[in-house]
């Protein structure tokens, strides 16, 4: 594990743009993982910076999203299909057939996972997997729990997420309580492993982090055992 700490959210979101810059330029057709959240705005913005000042390619790039609210309409502008078109995708020279999210109007979601982690598997995994990073350690949206799941998955929010999810919604009640999830198996089977966090809020789950130990209580901590996971941070979630 490789930690990056950064003085400010800028500086965390330029150093995993350049991670992210780097691995586009060595392999043009890169498979992509990607998240959604405030916390990766910023790295979004400045790689549409780099595709509009320094030709940076996204034409032969594919991406698969982490998760997606279920049920949700894909126009609905609080899925997180409309985010990526809004935050990076309609802003950038990717074609958009080579962008998967999770299907959130799929009326069979078991089989609408199921479909998600053949066509990773099919198009040869994923190269580079961006991740954000819940208070309570989720990711994706892998909740602390007893048993976590490998696959991509339908699965409940838990309150925790759901409140902090509130702030997008007008009303509490608006907020999805389930999504369409990869799974850690997913997650831990992308060749390199990019983690962002930011902010005081997230300090003791980075604590957590750059501490030894894994559980499932929190789930980033599986994460430890990836061969090539980076974790960046700001200072605010380094030293809280
Ligand atoms: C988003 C995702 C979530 C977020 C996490 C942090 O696709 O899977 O795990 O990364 O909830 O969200 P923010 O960045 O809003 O703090």
């Amino acid at each position: 594990m490789k930690v990056i700490v950064c003085d400010n959210y800028d500086e965390m979101s330029l150093q995993g743009a350049k991670i992210f810059e780097k691995q586009i330029r060595e392999k043009a057709n890169s498979i992509l993982g990607l998240a959604t959240g405030s916390t990766p705005i910023g790295m979004y913005q400045h790689l549409i910076k780099m595709h509009k000042e320094e030709g940076l390619d996204f034409s032969k790039i594919t991406s698969f999203n982490l998760d997606e609210y279920y049920p949700i309409s894909q126009t609905n502008d609080q899925s997180y299909r409309y985010f990526m078109n809004e935050q990076l995708f309609n802003h950038i020279n990717i074609d958009k057939n080579n962008t998967f999210v999770p299907n959130g109007e799929a009326t069979d979601a078991d089989l609408e996972c199921k479909q998600y982690d053949e066509k990773i598997a099919q198009y040869g995994g994923i190269d580079i997997q961006l991740l954000g990073i819940g208070r309570n350690g989720h990711i994706g949206f892998n909740e602390p729990d007893k048993k976590l799941f490998a696959s991509t998955h339908k699965t409940d929010l838990t309150q925790d997420t759901i409140d902090a999810n509130s702030r997008f919604f007008d009303d509490i009640k608006d907020v999805p309580t389930k999504a369409l999830t990869m799974g850690i198996g997913s997650i831990m089977k992308a060749k390199t492993v990019v983690l962002l966090a930011s902010g005081k809020n997230k300090h003791e789950v980075v604590n957590a982090m750059l501490d030894d130990f894994i559980t499932t209580d929190i789930p980033s901590t599986l994460l430890k055992a990836h061969p090539d996971f980076i974790l960046i941070c700001d200072k605010d979630a380094y030293e809280g």
